[in-house]
């Protein structure tokens, strides 16, 4: 298991990550969140001693991180780099090399990763003549190619195409089924809701929200309610309720923030005693909203 314990990192008067402690639960995707300059690049760079910690450590398996095992670890750096004159399918095969592959499955993972994120056929290119989405898949690749034990990714999905976005998400759900601890910082909260089972929200370099996502939604005792009701478009029957706030009303009808002890089905019977109630649901709040309240409040 991968545990940041305790972790301080300044730059100057800069705390970047203030005594962040967190477990990232093995086998799974696990989403590292939070504003620009929360910290999220700082606890990646300490996974691989890329900067030192001024106080804490990072674990694995219960012993501080050692270069013996950052050899099984795949690491997607927030700067990219590859060497600009190299071709692809030869950089891959030397980082292979680099990672302890012999020769000849270095060749041969080096061609399977570039098929499966899509830039099988400028394996003969040199780096510096593929688009920046191309390089990055690239970069994956090499990430990828020793099949780490760990993943650790830096805004993987930044900058890809939805057909590359579609490959990474099934290759990363893969790598966590087959046993792989997957952790990835991302801003596209839709994307991360939909592959992540766990998450952590970091704010100013403090934990601030962690768990698993099904249970945060649940534990944020708010939900939602969308209403249509036919040929009504005005919500004087949702406002001035205790505990009822109207977000949205527009052609797709309205939805309501319902607090906890707000009964949603009653709700729905004063929507059908407007009109004829042709579509509802009840939601829970999508995880951009927790996030959203979990950056507003003080860290
Ligand atoms: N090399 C550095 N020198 C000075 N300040 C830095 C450096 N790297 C990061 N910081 C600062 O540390 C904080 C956390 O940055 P970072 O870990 O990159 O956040 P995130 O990846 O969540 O956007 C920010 O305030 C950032 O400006
Ligand atoms: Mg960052």
């Amino acid at each position: 298991m991968l545990e940041f314990a305790g972790l301080t990192k300044r730059y100057g008067s800069v705390v970047a990550l203030d005594n962040l402690s967190l477990d990232v639960p093995p086998g799974r995707l696990f989403g590292l969140l939070g504003p620009n300059g929360a910290g999220k690049s700082t606890a990646m760079k300490l996974v691989f001693g890329l900067v030192r910690a001024d106080g804490g450590e990072v674990r694995w398996d219960g012993e501080p991180v050692a270069h013996r095992d950052r050899l099984r670890f795949g690491y997607l750096p927030e700067e990219r780099g590859l060497y600009p004159k190299m071709r692809i399918a030869d950089q891959l095969a030397y980082f292979g090399r680099l990672h302890g592959l012999s020769r000849a499955d270095a060749r041969s993972r080096a061609a399977h990763w570039l098929e499966r994120l899509g830039v099988a056929e400028r394996a003969k290119d040199r780096a510096e003549a593929l688009s920046l989405g191309n390089q990055q898949r690239v970069q994956l690749a090499a990430a990828l190619i020793h099949e780490p034990e760990l993943l650790v990714l830096d805004e993987p999905f930044s900058g890809l195409d939805p057909v590359a976005v579609d490959a990474l998400s099934e290759v990363l759900a893969e790598r966590a089924a087959a046993g792989v601890t997957v952790v990835f910082s991302s801003h596209q909260l839709d994307l991360v809701e939909d592959l992540c089972d766990s998450v952590a929200i970091i704010h100013r370099g403090q934990l601030v929200l962690s768990g698993v996502v099904r249970d945060l939604k649940r534990r944020s005792g708010q939900r939602r309610l969308n209403v249509v009701i036919e040929g009504e478009s005005d919500t004087a029957w949702a406002t001035g309720v205790p505990g009822v706030t109207v977000q949205e009303a527009n052609g797709a009808g309205t939805t309501l923030l319902l607090d906890p002890d707000v009964d949603a089905l009653a709700m729905l019977q004063r929507a059908a005693a407007v009109g004829r109630v042709v579509d509802f649901g009840l939601s829970l709040p999508p995880l951009s909203q927790l996030f959203r309240d979990a950056v507003r409040a003080p860290a």
